[in-house]
Parts: structure tokens; sequence; C-alpha cells
């Protein structure tokens, strides 16, 4: 049966989790309805007890969405999950995410705390989280690097308590495609109430798989997906969001997949993201790079001009991108060349190439792209040859 993929949007938290970004109050508003119209399932807007700021920006963020479901963060201790009740409070749809390290270098170094101790945390907390909420979304923090009987039990205490949603996050990025598959078999086997929760996968970049780790564990059992616009976030970020998505419109049956998600605003989503973070999108990045629908060499141009699939997967327009651009230079063909005359209104065949495209040749080697305002001199000098 087709899966249906909840996207779980972490921008306004992870995401701001970024060295250098600090949204607004009032950015993250326009971030959490953009993010509505883009289409996703769960914005968490923030970590309630962690400032004023973030509490205020929780619940703005809870007034203003209308659709999504809105949800705070939480370590397992009864004044964070508190603190995130209170925040989102006026939300019209909304869950709590709590979580606690369950991996054995958290436990000993950062907890101090024994795996029982643990175990119980996790049975006081997502049992006190679950009075106020009925959607309880538990983490066991650093799961993947956590053993898998214990990381089993863990879940199965959370489950047991009332969590309705099990993320797994691979908190430092350290697992890959095959582990994560193998990781959610063995969940599968080991865990009774398996198949009575959502389960979600929370992927980190460390390694750049998070996409495909994310993927990966579509394939396997997961039918959420935790990320942020850009894949921005801590160290080198979270998957990026908008990679799943095209991924799953592009491979459709591959996955056997739908989800909410309009495509159309992923651009719009992806800019608005970068501005407010002042964080560049790479030219080359997946999806919203400037160069994503570019084609430079001759072979692909010519490629494309006979037919757009012989080169791309998906058309611009698809993603809100712009058009796609076959931009000249010193690799392209003079089938190319010609075309983009012709567009620009000058009438000029095949045989007028044989004067035209040397000139251009000579330009294209000693500039890297030649524009338009370059093709018109170009057309005056082969006019003064010509006279
Ligand atoms: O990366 C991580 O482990 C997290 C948790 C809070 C889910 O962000
Ligand atoms: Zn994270």
């Amino acid at each position: 049966m087709t899966k249906q993929i909840q996207f779980f949007d972490t921008t306004l938290r992870d995401g701001e989790q970024t060295i250098g970004v600090n949204f607004s109050i009032e950015e993250k508003v326009e971030i959490a309805k953009q993010l509505e119209a883009w289409g996703v399932d769960c914005i968490e807007a923030g970590f309630p007890v962690a400032s004023e700021g973030d509490f205020e920006a929780v619940s703005a963020v809870a007034n203003a969405v209308k659709h999504t479901c809105v949800t705070g963060l939480a370590r397992a201790r009864k004044g964070d999950i508190d603190a995130c009740v209170k925040a989102t409070a006026n939300a019209a749809h909304k869950q709590i995410h709590v979580f606690i390290a369950t991996s054995p270098v958290h436990r000993d170094s950062k907890l101090h705390m024994t795996k029982q101790q643990v175990l119980d945390t996790i049975k006081d907390t997502v049992t006190y989280a679950h009075q106020f909420f009925d959607i309880v979304e538990f983490s066991p923090e650093d799961a993947t690097r956590t053993e898998h009987d214990y990381l089993c039990e863990a879940i199965q205490t959370a489950i047991d308590a009332g969590a309705t949603v099990i993320n797994i996050p691979d908190t430092v990025g350290y697992t890959n495609p095959e582990e994560f598959a193998e990781l959610f078999q063995y969940m599968q086997k080991h865990i009774p109430s398996f198949d009575d929760v959502t389960f979600s996968v929370h992927c980190h970049d460390d390694l750049g798989m998070a996409v495909a780790n994310s993927l990966a564990s579509i394939k396997n059992g997961a039918t959420r997906i935790e990320g942020t616009i850009n894949g921005i976030g801590e160290r080198a970020g979270n998957a990026a969001l908008e990679e799943v998505a095209d991924a799953l419109y592009v491979r459709k049956n591959y996955y056997d997949a739908t989800d909410n998600i309009n495509l159309a605003e992923t651009k719009e989503t992806s800019d608005m993201i970068s501005d407010y973070a002042k964080m560049p999108v790479p030219h080359n990045k997946a999806v919203v790079g400037a160069n994503a629908f570019a084609h430079e060499s001759g072979i692909h141009q010519d490629g494309m001009l006979k037919n757009p699939n012989t080169y791309e997967i998906i058309t611009p327009e698809t993603v809100g991108a712009h058009k796609t651009t076959l931009p000249l230079g010193k690799l392209s063909g003079s089938h190319a060349v010609m075309t983009k005359l012709n567009k620009m209104g000058f009438d000029v065949d095949r045989d007028d190439m044989k004067k035209i495209f040397p000139i251009f040749k000579n330009k294209a080697d000693h500039t890297a792209i030649v524009g338009e305002d370059d093709l018109r001199n170009i057309m005056k000098q082969v006019k003064e040859v010509v006279a």
C-alpha cells in the first residue's frame, strides 16, 4: 500500500542552531506561514524552556499557523514539558517532542546516568507529557550509536508510557543508509509495539548522508521525516527537506510513497530561508541551486534542445524555480548558439553559423559566459566582415 509520508520541519529549532543564524520572531512567523504553504505536516518552532525569546517565538507560531501541527522541544524534564504546554496553548494542532540521550557515551559522559535511570526518566516524563498532548513524540538522542537491544527497550518504554511517535535521531550523522535499513528491520522485529506508532527519522549530515539515510528509512518503515530547508543546522546541518521531497516525487514508484508537499513552493521557501539565515545557497546545490537547471556543455545543450528529458529529471517549474538555462561558454555547440541568436531575433541559419561560430569560440575562450551583449557585438563583427 502507498505510504503517506509526513514532513516534520525543524528549521526554526535545529536549523536555528546553525552558527550565526538567529531568526527574529517576525521572521519565524513568516517562515512558519511559508512552511505551511509548502505543505509540511509539523513545524518544530523552538525550544520554549531555552529562553524567553524561544518561548515567545513558539507561542507566536502557534497563534499564526492554522492547519499545521506545531511542536516545541523538551528535554525529559517536567519544567521543559510545562514550558511547551504553555507555549503551544493556542495552537490549533499541536504535539510535544521529548528527548533524552540513550547512547553509552551520552549516558556516561553527559548525563551521568545508568541505563535504568534513563529508562525510568523516559517512563516518568513521557507519562507526564501524555497528560497534556495527544501526540507525544519521543526521541532517544544519538539512537544510532545506542546498543540495539537497549534502544528497543527504551523505545518500548516510551510507547508504554504514551508516546505516539518515535523519532530516531542520527544525532552525529554517523550512520549510513545500509545500517539505517538494518536498524529498522531490527526494531521491527524487537519492538512489540512497532506497528502501533509512527516512526520518524532525524538525520544529520556530518558524512553527507542525511538525505540518503532519510530515504533509506522510508524504504524500511519510517513514515515521518525530520529536517530543515536548505539543510541548515548544527555542524554540517540536517537532512535538506526539499531534496527528500523532490526525490520522493521523482522516484514515486520506487518509494511507493506520497506526501502533502506543494513542490511549486520549494524555491520560494528556500529563498526565504537563505535570506533570513544570511546563508547563500551553493550554486550546485540539488533542487534549489542556481545551476540545478543550467546546462553548459555543448553535448548537454544539444540534447536539451532536442528533448529536455535527456538531461533533466524534473522541470524547474515543478519546484517553482526559474526556467532552464543554457548559458553559452567555451563548451557550447553551434546548435545552442544558433538557437539563442534566433531567440534574440537574429535570423541566422546553419550556413550563417559557419561564419559566426568561430568568432563566438574566440570570445568564449576568453570569458566564462558569453552573454547577450557579447552576442550582439559578435553579430556586428560578422556584418562588418561580410560588408
Ligand atoms: O539531533 C538530535 O538528536 C536532535 C534531537 C533533539 C532530536 O536534534
Ligand atoms: Zn538534530
